[in-house]
């Protein structure tokens, strides 16, 4: 699924994976990506850091947005990133040599639900934003178990579109986020899976869950992440889904335009915007 006009990146193609991977992989979703994992690093990656030495398993890494963060945060691990989408890869190989020249990481083409890696291979495994659109999230855990060895670490981040509320109020906007959702839902993905990380992670046969909400609030005083956050990573993803809600006719042009500019009001002044994300850590028992 394509979402802007830029010119497309590559594609993932597993079977498991949404079919019409909701953002798409174009230049716009990688620099949102990026705009996202900046916005919300100290909120995210706060409490992640991992030994020199130990062997971190990073799955769906995208265009690498996060694991520079990772490899901020644990200079001494040994990363292995991964995606399924070669694209995507290589820009991140490309983004981590440009930002941290040395780093060690080690960049391998692969699904979730088909990791190349022998069991027990890995001390900590590290996901985000991945889950979310996937057909089998519970699978892809239980993948990501096998290649964790006993007492190694599980970390992993989601959203939840259901958290997102606003002040103007505005039934337009409302509705533009449900579209969202709602294609990401027939894509086989799920948007508001943030709410579902602990007993996903609890049937997957790991321990010692512990999940806590992290909350974005942003309002005038917080500048940064009125255009980090609400404007670049929030708006920016609804935005993009645009053409596809038409298509699909889930909404019209004069509805969507309302929606979209009711949400740009969110984040001027006298907007406010929240949403929550939700940070899980488990330990493979
Ligand atoms: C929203 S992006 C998140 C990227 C990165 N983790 C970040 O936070 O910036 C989701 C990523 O998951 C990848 N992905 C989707 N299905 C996958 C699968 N079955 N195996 C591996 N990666 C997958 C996509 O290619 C995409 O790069």
């Amino acid at each position: 699924m394509h979402t802007d006009t830029d010119t497309d990146t590559g594609t993932g193609t597993g079977t498991d994976t949404a079919p019409g991977y909701v953002h798409g992989y174009s230049r716009h979703e990688a620099h949102r990506l990026g705009d996202q994992a900046d916005t919300l690093a100290a909120l995210l990656h706060t409490g992640t850091a991992y030994p020199a030495g130990s062997r971190v398993l990073e799955v769906g890494c995208g265009v690498g947005a996060q694991t520079v963060h990772l490899v901020a945060s644990s200079p001494g691990a040994h990363i292995v990133a991964t995606d399924i989408a070669a694209a995507s890869l290589a820009r991140a190989r490309a983004r981590v040599a440009a930002d941290t020249p040395g780093a060690r990481v080690e960049w391998c083409h692969a699904d979730v639900f088909g990791l190349p890696f022998a069991d027990a291979s890995f001390d900590h495994v590290f996901v985000c934003f991945v889950l979310e659109h996937l057909r089998a999230p519970g699978r892809a855990l239980a993948g990501l178990r096998r290649v964790l060895r006993p007492g190694g670490t599980i970390t992993v981040i989601e959203g939840d579109h259901g958290s997102a509320f606003f002040h103007p109020s505005s039934r337009y906007a409302r509705a533009a986020i449900d579209r969202q959702i709602q294609l990401q839902s027939a894509a086989g993905g799920d948007a508001l899976i943030g709410r579902r990380l602990q007993p996903l992670l609890a049937e997957a046969g790991y321990g010692d869950v512990v999940v806590r909400p992290r909350t974005v609030y942003a309002d005038r005083t917080r500048p940064a992440l009125v255009d980090g956050f609400t404007r670049n990573t929030f708006i920016a993803m609804v935005e993009s889904v645009r053409d596809d809600a038409l298509a699909a006719g889930l909404t019209n042009r004069s509805d969507w335009d309302r929606g979209i500019a009711d949400l740009h009001r969110t984040a001027g002044d006298g907007g406010t915007f929240h949403y929550t994300f939700f940070k899980g850590v488990a330990v493979r028992s």
